[in-house]
């Protein structure tokens, strides 16, 4: 049985003060709610005083990227330790922002999630085709080659998240359906059992971002294979991640 994840992806938004606001009204929000692993992943500046407004309540810290060494003359950039320091528990590597924007590539990625999971730490992995290779029939082709270029029997199954993030889908309002997201995780869980077997492939989380609302949580979330959603736009706003959440909390305790 997994334990259903929402995690909220900020991106870069929120000042301090709108950081403390939303926080408070989540903490509010969440206080009924079980059954659900709660994450927020606040921009890197807001760790140490999101780490301070989440003590004491269910809601777990994490990143948005970290650099692949442990230190070092990186102008900018920012350690997985140092996140440690600042109250992660999770790091999110490969978001296609940061593939597209950043250039992060296969061959860095897997240095990345790497150097999470050495730490301790929980990496969420996202993976995700473009529009362009889903009409042209590359989908399962760009999904297994993102998969495979990062994920090894090296890599504790333990630590390891996968979320499925179609491009296509990400701030546009157009959600993959619930049949078009089943699809892709039952192919990565199958991947999965290939690289970990199927016992283990059965324990990790896969979670599907994209356009994730109150209004299309609860039949997203209802899919076998889907363990949760990494949410952008409406982490924003607390009545809406907390809908979420509570969408998540009901689909687990009808699974479960
Ligand atoms: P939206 O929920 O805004 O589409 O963003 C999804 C995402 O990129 C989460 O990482």
């Amino acid at each position: 049985m997994r334990t259903p994840l929402i995690a909220g992806n900020w991106k870069m938004h929120k000042t301090l003060a709108e950081a403390r606001e939303l926080v408070a009204e989540i903490r509010e929000g969440v206080a009924a709610i079980s059954g659900v692993e709660i994450l927020i992943c606040p921009p890197v500046q807001l760790l140490f005083p999101m780490a301070k407004a989440v003590a004491g309540s269910a809601i777990m810290l994490g990143a948005q990227t970290a650099h692949e060494e442990p230190h070092g003359a990186f102008t900018g950039e920012v350690s997985v330790s140092m996140l440690k320091d600042a109250g992660c528990s999770h790091v999110i590597i490969g978001h296609s922002e940061r593939r597209v924007h950043f250039g992060e590539t296969g061959a860095l990625l897997a240095k990345k999630v790497r150097a999470v999971t050495g730490a301790g730490l929980q990496v969420i992995y996202c993976l995700g085709e473009t529009l362009e290779e889903r009409e042209g029939g590359r989908m399962d082709e760009v999904v297994l080659r993102q998969l495979e270029e990062v994920v090894g029997p090296d890599l504790p199954a333990g630590r390891l998240v996968i979320a499925y993030e179609p491009i296509w889908a990400i701030g546009t309002g157009r959600t993959a359906t619930p049949e078009q997201a089943q699809e892709v995780h039952a192919l990565i869980r199958s991947k999965l059992g290939s690289i970990y077997g199927p016992a283990l492939a059965e324990e990790i989380r896969i979670l599907y971002g994209g356009s994730v609302k109150p209004a299309n949580a609860s039949e997203l979330l209802a899919r076998q294979d889907i363990d949760g959603a990494l949410v952008g736009g409406a982490c924003l706003v607390a009545g809406d991640f907390v809908a979420i959440l509570s969408a998540a909390a009901e689909t687990s305790s009808v699974v479960g």
